[in-house]
């Protein structure tokens, strides 16, 4: 029997999988239309489908330049509504995210608060609440939170996805996708990690695993204490930029790189984004300096921009976040996103059922449901009556 890529994905994600079977029975989205606007890949497949089994009509969109055209197909075949195709442009993913909301579902799940933000320009009755998925969906919401009024729980809070997915699985997914893009070596290679929250972190572990020399450019004091102590060079930003062979920039925050780091840049070095919005690093800004006199596009979302002096700069999918984009992109691992989608689909089925209200607006996960999820994954990982953990190694 062939299956597929989104096949393999599906039967990883165990949490999910049980979850569905629950769902199927206890319908706790049944009559209720959910509106989601996150990255349309393999793994949230399995997410939607699940919230699917549960009774929810969904209606869904991708976030910028991430939608996966096999994601949309099987999600079609099971009667999701997909709105539209990948795209990079602004004002096209603004109107597929109109249109999810002309569907007025009672549910959203948000990644980086775009589809709560529209709500509140063309609010409707009836929108109970739901959830959000990144750091900087948070950011965006919380100062909105007096509009909103409603039950929004912020994924990304949780510290299960702190540690599962922002620090072990993007950073190795971001090294994984930087090895896939470019095919160069890491090692003794100098990179530079902006910001050394729980996705810096990850990041700048990772690529010391992988052999190179890591920086880290923090602008919080307390955090840059801790990228020092945990044995990572932290320059001032300038040092830092100029030694570099590689900069990653995963700080949530617009600007971090300009066109005005330009002379500061070492011949040869590549900039690359895993941070949410493809704002971290100017593109626009880099590609219209004087000092830029050609560019050239490779296959693969790679380029080149030559300066007059010169000097190469090289740019991994255009500050997109690169560890969703380019050739065959896998995004963070099954296991992690497993564990992410566990606490969306258990936070959603609490808003759906009223366990949660408008005080609980733009706040973490409940502590009972990272509780019972954490527990649902080790009974899964050491099931009762199994005296040892398999593969430890231990004699029994
Ligand atoms: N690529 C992915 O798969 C993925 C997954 C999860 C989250 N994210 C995104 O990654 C970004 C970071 O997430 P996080 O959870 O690590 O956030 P965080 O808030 O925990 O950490 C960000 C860090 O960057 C620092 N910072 C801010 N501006 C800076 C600057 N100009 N220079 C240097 N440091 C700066 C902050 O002080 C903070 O320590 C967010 O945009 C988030 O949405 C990406």
């Amino acid at each position: 029997m062939s299956a597929t890529r989104i096949d393999w994905v599906g039967e990883h994600c165990r949490l999910l999988r049980s979850i569905a079977e629950e769902f199927q029975r206890t319908q706790p989205f049944q009559g209720l239309t959910i509106g989601t606007g996150i990255h349309l890949e393999a793994k949230t497949v399995a997410l939607i489908l699940t919230l699917r089994r549960g009774g929810a009509r969904v209606v869904s969109t991708g976030n910028l330049n991430t939608t996966q055209p096999d994601a949309v197909e099987v999600l079609r075949a099971y009667g999701v509504t997909v709105i539209g195709e990948a795209t990079k442009s602004r004002e096209v993913h603004d109107a597929h995210l109109r249109e999810v909301l002309a569907a007025t579902p009672d549910l959203i799940l948000d990644n980086g608060g775009d589809l709560f933000a529209a709500f509140l320009d063309s609010p409707y009755p009836g929108l109970r609440g739901g959830t959000e998925e990144t750091t900087s969906g948070r950011m965006r919401l919380a100062p909105l939170r007096d509009e909103l009024r409603r039950p929004i729980l912020v994924i990304n809070d949780s510290p299960i996805k702190q540690f599962a997915e922002n620090e072990h699985a993007v950073g190795q997914s971001a090294l994984e996708s930087y090895l896939r893009f470019t095919n160069r070596a890491t090692n003794g290679e100098n990179v530079t990690v902006f910001g050394y929250g729980a996705c810096g972190r990850g990041v700048a572990h990772n690529f010391r695993g992988a052999h190179a020399q890591v920086t880290v450019v923090e602008v919080d004091p307390v955090t840059r204490l801790r990228a020092h102590l945990d044995g990572f060079r932290t320059p001032d930003r300038s040092e830092a930029i100029a030694s570099a062979d590689l900069i990653v920039t995963v700080t949530g925050q617009a600007g971090v790189i300009t066109a005005a780091d330009l002379p500061l840049l070492r011949d040869g070095v590549t900039l690359a984004n895993a941070g949410h919005f493809p704002h971290e690093i100017d593109v626009d800004g880099i590609l219209a300096a004087s000092e830029v006199s050609d560019t050239s596009s490779y296959e693969d979302d790679l380029m080149s921009v030559d300066l007059a002096d010169g000097r190469r700069v090289h740019l991994i999918a255009r500050g997109h976040m690169f560890n969703l984009a380019g050739p065959r992109p896998l995004g963070n691992s099954i296991e992690a996103m497993d564990l992410g989608f566990a606490l969306q689909a258990r936070c959603l089925e609490a808003v759906a059922r009223g366990a949660v209200d408008a005080s609980h607006c733009v706040v973490p996960v409940p502590g009972d449901i990272d509780a019972a999820v954490a527990r649902s994954y080790l009974d899964q990982r050491y099931p009762a009556g199994e005296p040892v953990p398999r593969g430890s190694g231990a004699k029994v």
